[in-house]
């Protein structure tokens, strides 16, 4: 069964304003905190995705009531009745979804058991929970690995710890957040990821009640407190979006302007898309992104955790790489499988080769590992348009820019993923003057 298939015209310039909302990788996540509050929480600036939807509907299961106003991007989320849901629910609710790992603190604050389904999330790579089960132990969980997924419980309630993350990773900073805050006692967590999205959490625990310390060289203090309360934030923005029509409008050589945009979280991504020959002009209410005219010029990028080059950032640049005249190189060291999507660039006419070796950058943990996780573009290759198939969420919106910068017509299968990430794409493709057309 195709999940999605849309017909596009490419070959001409993106050109238009789009408005960007709520970060994916930071709402759902504000979402799973307001069952740690004794009273309702209000999100604003929450985006209508799919994340959001499989999150809302884990929630409901757990007997929250979830309120969302779709317009105004408010969602109303109350607690009082948390309750245990099925297992089977669960695991029919949370789809290719990795957030029910999250649940695991807060319900075990609650009602003292969690369970997590076998879980999904984009295919770039193992995507292994090792950390998140390795942290719950150390607060003072049970794990035990059923048939269909895992179930927690903490017979003596959660403890504070000191962690030592073998790798800033996002989520396992999350869990220990998510965890830490109504524990018992002191959390020290060192090796900690501080992604924006991560502070925008942290601001969202310390409005509930919390007490968190964000110190020098990724140590976070936690303070456990007795009781939270709910919380009204207002998400930030979704940098990874930002980006993605950013490298859009320069692949097509367009001009888009991206109600919204924050320069602060997107730093890296700004000089990066400067240095390959990308212009844009920071406004108090987004960021306009365009081609000044010339060549786009090839670079060398390492992706790396925050305040490094995002790995959620690579894939639609590559796509304006491919235009850019010379070598380029992009060594992904945040996920060890992240190249897959280059196949469609390379059936289009793009010249990328990917090798196991750490190019351009310090030798990485996927150096001596087989993973093929640098690539090499040779520009500039003018792009054909093909029939594709949407490997992942990121990969996917490459592809939809690689569509969209080629001559003549493509048609990309699997549409239906990008919704997991990119909220009304296609009225936003739309209002940025791109033709294309949903055939199923
Ligand atoms: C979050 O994933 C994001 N997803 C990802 O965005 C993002 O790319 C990633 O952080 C890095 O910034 C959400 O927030 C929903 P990690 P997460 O834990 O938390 C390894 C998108 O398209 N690891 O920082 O799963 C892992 O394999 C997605 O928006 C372990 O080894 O990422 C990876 O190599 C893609 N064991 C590295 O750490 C663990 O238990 C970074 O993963 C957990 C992670």
């Amino acid at each position: 069964m195709v999940d999605g298939l849309l017909q596009v015209e490419g070959g001409r310039p993106l050109s238009g304003e789009i408005t960007v909302r709520g970060a994916k990788n930071l709402v759902p996540k504000a979402m799973v905190a307001a069952l740690l509050g004794t009273t309702p929480s209000v999100l604003g600036n929450v985006p209508l995705i799919r994340d959001v939807e499989v999150v809302s509907g884990l929630l409901t299961l757990h007997g929250v009531q979830v309120d969302y106003d779709q317009t105004a991007g408010i969602l109303r989320l109350d607690p009082s009745r948390v309750e245990a849901a099925h297992v089977a629910d669960i695991d029919a609710h949370a789809g290719s979804s990795r957030i029910p790992i999250l649940f695991c603190g807060p319900l075990l604050h609650r009602l003292g058991e969690a369970f997590i389904p076998d879980l999904g999330g984009c295919r770039i790579g193992d995507r292994p929970i090792d950390f998140h089960l390795d942290i719950l132990r150390s607060f003072g969980a049970v794990v035990d690995k059923l048939e269909a997924g895992i179930r927690l419980t903490a017979p003596d309630g959660l403890r504070g710890t000191v962690i030592e993350l073998p790798y800033p990773s996002v989520g396992a900073t999350e869990q220990t957040l998510l965890t830490a805050v109504r524990a018992d006692g002191r959390t020290e967590l060192r090796g900690a990821a501080v992604e924006p999205e991560i502070m925008d959490l942290v601001d969202v625990l310390q409005k509930m009640g919390a007490i968190i310390s964000v110190d020098t060289d990724r140590i976070i203090h936690i303070e456990g407190v007795e009781e939270l309360a709910g919380y009204r934030h207002t998400a930030l923005p979704d940098r990874i979006e930002t980006a993605s029509w950013a490298s859009a409008a320069l692949a097509t050589g367009g001009d888009v302007f991206v109600h919204g945009a924050h320069q602060s979280h997107m730093t890296t991504f700004l000089n990066i898309f400067r240095k390959v020959g990308g212009a844009f002009d920071v406004r108090d209410d987004g960021i306009r992104f365009y081609h000044p005219g010339g060549d786009l010029r090839s670079i060398v990028v390492e992706t790396n955790v925050h305040p490094g080059f995002m790995t959620d950032w690579q894939q639609p640049l590559v796509v304006a790489l491919t235009q850019a005249d010379g070598v380029s190189i992009v060594h992904e060291t945040v996920y060890e499988n992240r190249f897959g999507f280059t196949k469609a660039l390379c059936k289009m006419g793009a010249a990328i080769q990917v090798y196991r070796e750490c190019l351009g950058g310090t030798a990485c943990r996927f150096g001596q590992r087989n993973f093929y996780h640098s690539a090499v573009i040779s520009g500039p290759t003018p792009l054909r348009g093909a029939d594709i198939v949407v490997p992942d969420l990121r990969g996917g919106f490459s592809h939809l820019i690689a569509a969209l910068a080629a001559q003549g017509t493509s048609r990309v299968e699997g549409i239906n993923l990008i919704d997991r990430g990119y909220e009304h794409f296609m009225s936003k493709l739309g209002s940025l003057d791109a033709k294309v057309t949903r055939l199923a």
